[in-house]
């Protein structure tokens, strides 16, 4: 008898979180993709088959354990802006809960929580901002060692390569390439060559660690005509390293591309 009654209590309560799951549901993009620089927003929102019976507690978004904004049961938005430095706001209208950053940089991508709690149950997912390809460009200069290059505003990390004319230089002693993260998570990449002079121009390009393909290229003039000779205007330029010679040396920089679409 009792025995029965326990069976019979925990098949009604099964039964009723299975019912209560499917009642209530939560909608997020698993995905949503962003271009640099550009807004993108994340939203969630709630859906019941008995939306009148529906009394939203509790909703909101975070990421890492943090809340960024917040809903509380009379409907109240709050915003947690200080805590992040990323530029951001949400609303909260119909039920869903929008998270809006104003220009996404790398530190905006992620992975962010969005939570339910209602008198229908308690329901979580997850969405991920992710940074599409990025390269602010390559500015190539020479110094007194040879041709160098700069690319600034990189996402994901790449790999610098060096030709001249058609032939791939090797990644030797000659060939540095160091990196460093800037604000928002941004990527900067510095790499020189210790090449001679030469009248055919260097090309430093670079290759993203995502996709593979070139984001960002260009070419470096690097001519005798601008070092030959021991007593001239240019050569005490360029020895003055590469920042002042940078001005004296022709070059072409180029942007090939911006997104991966
Ligand atoms: C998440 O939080 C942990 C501990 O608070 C911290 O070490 C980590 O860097 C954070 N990750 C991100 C992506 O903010
Ligand atoms: C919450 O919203 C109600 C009206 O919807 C308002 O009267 C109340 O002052 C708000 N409370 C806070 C803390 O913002
Ligand atoms: C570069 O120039 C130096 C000095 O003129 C010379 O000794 C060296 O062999 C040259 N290297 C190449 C690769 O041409
Ligand atoms: C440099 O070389 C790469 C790889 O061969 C090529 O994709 C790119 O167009 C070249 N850039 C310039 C400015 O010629």
């Amino acid at each position: 008898m009792t025995g029965f009654t326990a069976l019979h209590v925990l098949w009604l309560t099964s039964a009723f979180t299975f019912a209560r799951e499917e009642m209530v549901r939560l909608h997020v993009s698993p995905r949503v993709a962003a271009a640099a620089g550009r807004p993108a927003a994340l939203r969630c929102s709630v859906s019941s088959e008995r939306p009148s019976h529906l009394r939203v507690q509790h909703m909101e978004w975070s990421r890492n354990k943090t809340t960024l904004c917040s809903v509380n049961s009379r409907g109240n938005l709050s915003t947690n802006a200080q805590l992040a430095p990323s530029d951001f706001h949400c609303g909260y209208e119909d039920q869903q809960l929008v998270l809006v950053f104003n220009r996404v940089r790398p530190m905006e991508s992620g992975r962010y929580g969005c939570k339910l709690q209602s008198n229908q149950g308690a329901l979580h997912q997850y969405t991920v901002l992710e940074l599409e390809e990025h390269s602010g460009g390559a500015e190539g200069y020479v110094t007194r060692h040879g041709p160098a290059c700069r690319f600034r505003h990189v996402h994901p990390d790449g790999e610098v390569h060096w030709f001249h004319g058609s032939r791939r230089l090797p990644h030797d002693g000659r060939h540095g390439t160091t990196k460093r993260v800037e604000d928002g998570g941004w990527l900067s990449i510095d790499s020189h060559l210790r090449r001679n002079a030469s009248e055919e121009p260097y090309n430093c390009s670079l290759r993203s660690a995502g996709s593979g393909r070139v984001i960002a290229s260009a070419l470096v003039y690097h001519t005798d005509a601008l070092l030959e000779g021991d007593g001239g205007h240019a050569p005490s330029l360029l020895r003055n390293g590469g920042a002042a010679a940078a001005g004296a040396v022709l070059y072409i920089s180029t942007s090939l591309l911006f997104t991966l679409q």
